[in-house]
């Protein structure tokens, strides 16, 4: 039986890939999640008790870390600040959490010679311009916008240094944006359908061109499982699955899905350095892992996870008035 520690797991995509290697493997997973406004342990509700257990803490406690981490084999290193948001009106929990936790948990493994898997995302690239042709691959210079990524990129690049200077058993995985259920009401996708169950109207950010391209959040843990067990130790993997669309397609499918007019939303105040595009190049992941993901379709994916936040009202409405006190204060 495998031992993971996953941090973040309380969280959107690491809740959803302990599911998936509880499911999938012979397996047991530590969650060591810090419980912020990011993390509701109702989340873990329905996991085997004798396959999952939850420790509340600091990814940046060392003492704490240096005691979880020999207890396993795996460290799956989900923990983070995530919202560009957020970033741009307080950056310091995402300097703390995404670089010092990270350099935290690096030099644990490195002590202790347990393998490790960082998660990353794209916007450690920056952006690409609306009429390139172009994706990210492995080999784009980094060049990232905002508080979130670049304490992201650094975070990839602190993992380089530790892979290369001191040997640490790393793999390193950037994806693109997640959707599915169990995504804070923060985040886009979220937002528009609880706005729109709440009887308000969706917020676009400026014209609405901005392009993302959406993988469901099943897809990116099947990724990381294959990156873990079969992937080149030091290597960078691309996650995407070609799921390219711009934000006023979504809120308009998003409207018409749950039987609204398609032109029903506003457009609000733009987020300050907004990325124009992100699009992935996964072919390594493809060609050489043999991955495919099991959700091409967003309109149907979409849909199953507005039935999800339509069912789950009692998961997600604690949090939805102070989400949307706080973009009040912007306008947004
Ligand atoms: P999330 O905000 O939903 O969850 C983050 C989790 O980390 C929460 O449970 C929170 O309590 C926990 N956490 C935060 N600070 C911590 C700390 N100091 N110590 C311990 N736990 C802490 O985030 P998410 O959307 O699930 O993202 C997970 C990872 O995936 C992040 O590393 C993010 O950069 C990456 N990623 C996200 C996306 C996306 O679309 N959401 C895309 C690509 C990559
Ligand atoms: P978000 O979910 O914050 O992800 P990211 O910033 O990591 O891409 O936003 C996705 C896109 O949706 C991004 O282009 C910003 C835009 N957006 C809106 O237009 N309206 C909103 O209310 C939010 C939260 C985001």
């Amino acid at each position: 039986m495998v031992g993971y520690l996953v941090t973040g797991g309380v969280g959107f995509i690491g809740s959803n890939f302990v599911r998936h290697v509880l499911n999938t493997c012979d397996a047991s997973v530590t969650v060591l999640d810090k419980l912020t406004y990011a993390g509701d342990r109702r989340t873990l509700d329905g996991l085997d008790p004798g396959r999952c257990s939850l420790v509340v803490g600091d990814i940046a406690d060392a003492a704490l870390v240096d005691e979880l981490v020999p207890r396993h084999d795996v460290v799956v290193h989900f923990a983070a600040e995530s919202h560009n948001d957020n970033s741009l009106r307080e950056p310091w929990p995402f300097v703390h959490t995404n670089l010092v936790g990270t350099y935290t948990l690096l030099e644990a493994v490195r002590r202790h010679d347990v393998r490790f898997h960082h998660i990353s995302t794209d916007e450690v690239y920056g952006d690409l311009e609306l009429d390139d042709p172009g994706k990210f691959t492995a080999a784009t210079p980094y060049n990232p916008s905002s508080p979130y990524s670049s304490t992201k990129a650094g975070s990839d690049l602190l993992v380089r240094a530790w892979v290369r200077s001191f040997g640490v058993r790393a793999t390193i995985s950037n994806c693109s944006n997640n959707y599915g259920p169990y995504q804070h009401v923060e985040k886009f996708i979220p937002r528009q359908i609880t706005n729109v169950i709440d009887g308000v109207r969706p917020r676009l950010y400026g014209a609405g061109a901005n392009v993302r391209d959406w993988i469901h959040a099943e897809d990116h843990s099947s990724a990381v499982l294959r990156i873990i067990e079969t992937g080149r130790i030091g290597a960078t993997y691309l996650i995407g699955a070609d799921g390219e669309k711009d934000n006023k397609s979504v809120v308009e499918l998003i409207l018409t899905l749950m039987d609204r007019p398609a032109d029903a939303y506003d457009h609000v105040t733009d987020r300050a350095g907004h990325d124009l595009r992100y699009a992935i190049d996964a072919s390594a992941l493809r060609d050489e892992l043999g991955w495919r993901p099991a959700h091409p379709d967003f309109e149907s994916g979409l849909a199953d996870t507005i039935a999800w936040y339509r069912d789950h009202e009692d998961w997600w409405r604690p949090q939805k008035a102070a989400t949307e006190a706080k973009y009040a204060a912007t306008g947004q």
